[in-house]
């Protein structure tokens, strides 16, 4: 039996997902796990996420479609489940774009019941976020720009479409009326010439939408939606109750999360998170099973950093709120970065440069905006937040990025430097410390990391397959960090490819 076979002894239901803020590495696992799954499942979040997808020589990313799609000529299943928000544009593209390359989707299906991204979605997301920029008072999000937000909200406002209101005309024109309503009463308050503008997006077809009018032209929506519905037919049916039935037939299941636990709307860093359930028993919900149906939970973990992409609390960043501003910037890019500020290292006393370096050394970059994602030491209180919900198998991932940093530092606890806070019955005065971390923006952001400062291992990890090969130097971090965090790491990953995997 192979490391996988041992591992996933006895599991039929697995869960990968992340347990920091996203970006961990998870598609590596994903892709890897697909191949000894039966059915492989997205569950929640919708085109705010990409994935990378190498096939053919070629990169594709994919933010709808489930990683397993590459093994659909294998028969496997992949499904979007009825915990996501789906843009059928996004969704359809993409399907083109698998079919150019050759791979096929003949075993995808897309559940009913998955929450329908609109066009006043996208358009609300991203109007919000602009008139927000520039004014911390005004509590910038930093979203993907996706209408992920928006979308969740009609849903739990009730007045939301899903995916099966596509294929009934009546209903669609019905459901889409009572739910433009107020959208366009919003919209209406604001500068015509920024919603004009918004209007005209890629992302919005680039102004079909665009009604000067009304705002929204009604028919063109309801035309286009209709004809997704027609090209989407096909696929779509009730996801959940095949779960189930997979699960009762003894199928093993894979479900992929999106984002990560620290965005989680309800366990994430409030309120810089995303719309959906990121966590286990969400992503379980989001494919129609319960926390109870998950045999392993394998939490994907960056190691010794992390990365947080938008706004929010960072406490261990690399250069602080100068990072932090700098990557919020629009229209800074990978190759922008590098022309700036060339071959920075990953050893400058700077935290500012030092963060720049890892960024580049670690390809840190979104898949789906391109933005540079902040970077920072690994956080054990935020860490111990995650494993205390989540359990503590971990994978942890891209070590091979600081093969060459000479000191690592894991913030170990933080000290709150903030005024008087009530949390509950709990009263945080200034100076008290932390382990583990409060899920609370207010918090976060006056909390100082205290470190433990290791010296690196300064060697190539990339080519190492076992963990008794591992350098002692780095194993004496995993060793202090494990018993610090109760972290049970399963696997290391020292780079992207499959190879590139060490089973502990
Ligand atoms: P939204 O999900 O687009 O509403 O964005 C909410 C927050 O979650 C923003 O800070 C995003 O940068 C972050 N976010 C959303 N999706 C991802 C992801 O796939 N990786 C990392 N961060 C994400």
């Amino acid at each position: 039996m192979n490391g996988y076979g041992k591992l996933l002894n006895g599991v039929q239901v697995l869960v990968v997902g992340g347990q920091q803020f996203g970006d961990e590495g998870k598609g590596k696992y994903a892709d890897v796990f697909a191949q000894q799954a039966d059915v492989i499942a997205r569950c929640q979040g919708g085109a705010n996420s990409g994935h990378t997808i190498n096939a053919n020589g070629k990169t594709l990313v994919t933010h709808l479609v489930p990683s397993g799609i590459l093994y659909d000529q294998h028969g496997k299943i992949n499904i979007l489940g009825s915990g996501m928000a789906i843009d059928p544009r996004v969704l359809i593209l993409e399907l083109e774009a698998l079919e150019k390359e050759g791979i096929s989707f003949n075993h995808l299906i897309i559940s009913l019941n998955a929450k329908l991204t609109l066009p006043q979605h996208i358009a609300l997301d991203k109007i919000a976020d602009e008139l927000k920029k520039g004014d911390p008072a005004k509590g910038r999000i930093g979203t993907t720009g996706r209408g992920i937000g928006p979308t969740y909200t009609g849903h739990y406002a009730r007045d939301g479409l899903r995916v099966n209101d596509m294929l009934n005309p009546d209903i669609l024109k019905k459901r889409l009326a009572l739910n433009l309503e107020d959208k366009i009463a919003l919209l209406e308050t604001y500068d015509p010439e920024l919603v004009k503008k918004v209007m005209h997006h890629k992302d919005l077809s680039n102004g079909i939408y665009y009604d000067p009018k009304n705002i929204f032209n009604f028919d063109v929506i309801i035309e286009q939606y209709r004809g997704y519905g027609q090209r989407l037919k096909q696929f779509i049916r009730d996801t959940d109750a095949f779960v189930r039935k997979a699960k009762q037939d003894g199928k093993r299941l894979l479900l992929e999360g999106a984002q990560a636990y620290l965005l989680d709307i309800d366990m994430g860093t409030y309120p810089y998170v995303t719309s959906s359930n990121c966590s286990p028993s969400g992503i379980a919900r989001g494919a129609g099973l319960d926390e109870k149906d998950i045999d392993l939970f394998l939490g994907v973990v960056k190691f010794p950093y992390m990365t947080r992409v938008g706004e929010g609390p960072f406490p261990t960043e690399f250069g602080g709120s100068k990072s932090a501003e700098w990557c919020g910037k629009d229209g800074i890019t990978k190759e922008k970065e590098k022309l700036i500020y060339g071959e920075v290292s990953i050893n400058d006393a700077d935290g500012f440069n030092k963060g720049v370096a890892v960024r580049s050394a670690g390809n840190e970059y979104g898949a789906t905006t391109g933005r540079p994602r902040r970077t920072g030491w690994l956080d054990l209180p935020l860490l111990r937040y995650a494993i205390e919900h989540n359990g503590p198998n971990v994978i942890l991932t891209k070590i091979d990025v600081f093969d060459r940093c000479e000191e690592i530092k894991i913030c170990v606890a933080y000290r709150y430097e903030g005024p008087h806070y009530n949390l509950g019955d709990i009263f945080l005065a200034h100076g008290t410390v932390l382990l583990t971390a409060v899920p609370e923006a207010e918090v976060l952001k006056y909390c100082q990391p205290i470190y433990e400062s290791f010296p690196g291992w300064l060697c190539d990890t990339s080519q190492i397959r076992s963990f008794n090969n591992l350098p002692r130097l780095l194993k004496n971090i995993i060793g202090r960090v494990v018993k610090l965090s109760g972290m049970n790491p399963k696997i290391i990953s020292v780079g992207a490819d499959r190879e590139q995997t060490i089973f502990v």
